[in-house]
């Protein structure tokens, strides 16, 4: 018999059009932005593939070559490092598509909202839980432990319903997240209620807010599907999760590690001294320059 709790396919909605990073993101994808070598898009898959998912399924749009090379072999790059003996250079440009890993590349025509973007993997996803990342969302699991993907993985062994990932955020910041409230089932988990996208500080029902990262049950494509255009005009991905609440039942799961909001210029930059303060080459230089610098 098919288990149904084995999750083999993350979703990448990479479609959108990241105003908020103009003029960088004209003709380049945020989701190419590096933090310290790294491509934002990169970590996400790297924490996909961590978790055990083995088909990555990317949403893209114009603009978004630069992904598909990304993930693609590279023969001219490798036969030149090959030829030049950067054995290591080599590894490193392999290693970012393993040979058990499948990639699949879907066209968001227009960019109507984040539910709709997830709504073009359906006939790739088929009727499979799967998870989705925004890799603008960079997410860092706790030193040693598992990544935040792998955390609600094996939540969803457990109890496998939609789980969301939530963080607390601050009050005035309730706008700009999708907020749930409902009863705690667990040490991390609650068992969702409501679900808002968006509120006003004054109409959210927590502050529990939504992070880019969701594991799925498939029932979420005719939900988006059936549903009228929600907050802004655009097909929302909350909307149609909030409609399983009551069918099939939804938990949030607050996870352990840190998230950067690198679409936002703020949380790009944050993220960008945090890695590189981590990265064992990098690491003590920067902290040296950081501690010279007249703040
Ligand atoms: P955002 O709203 O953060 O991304 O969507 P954006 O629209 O690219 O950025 P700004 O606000 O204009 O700067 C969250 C995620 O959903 C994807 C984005 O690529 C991002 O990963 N998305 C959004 C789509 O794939 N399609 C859409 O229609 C909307």
């Amino acid at each position: 018999m098919k288990n149904v709790t084995r999750i083999d396919k993350a979703v990448f909605p990479v479609a959108g059009l990241g105003t908020r990073f103009l003029p960088a993101t004209k003709a380049m994808p945020k989701e190419m932005l590096p933090v310290v070598d790294k491509p934002l898009v990169q970590y996400a898959v790297e924490e996909a593939y961590e978790a055990g998912l083995r088909h990555m399924v990317f949403v893209t749009g114009r603009s978004k070559r630069a992904i598909e090379d990304h993930f693609d072999t590279s023969p001219e790059l490798e036969a030149e490092l090959e030829a030049a003996g950067k054995t290591e250079l080599l590894e490193l440009v392999r290693s970012i598509a393993p040979a058990d890993m499948a990639c699949s590349f879907v066209r968001q025509p227009r960019a109507l909202g984040l539910g709709h973007a997830v709504l073009c993997a359906a006939p790739i996803v088929g009727q499979e839980p799967f998870a989705v990342l925004l890799p603008d969302d960079l997410m860092s699991g706790p030193q040693g432990g598992a990544g935040v993907l792998a955390q609600m993985v094996r939540q969803f062994e457990r109890t496998p319903t939609c789980i969301l990932a939530v963080q607390e955020v601050p009050r005035e910041h309730v706008r700009r997240y999708g907020i749930v409230a409902g009863e705690p089932a667990g040490e991390r988990l609650t068992r969702v209620s409501r679900m808002v996208e968006k509120p006003e500080p004054d109409a959210a029902p927590s502050r529990m807010g939504v992070a880019g990262r969701y594991v799925l049950t498939p029932a979420v494509f005719e939900m988006i599907r059936t549903n009228p255009r929600g907050a802004g005009g655009e097909i929302q991905l909350t909307d149609g999760i909030a409609r399983l609440i009551e069918a099939e039942g939804v938990h949030a799961y607050r996870y352990e590690g840190r998230r950067y909001d690198c679409g936002s210029k703020e949380g790009f930059l944050q993220a960008t001294v945090d890695f590189a303060l981590k990265d064992p080459q990098l690491g003590p230089g920067f902290r040296d320059y950081l501690k010279n610098l007249a703040l």
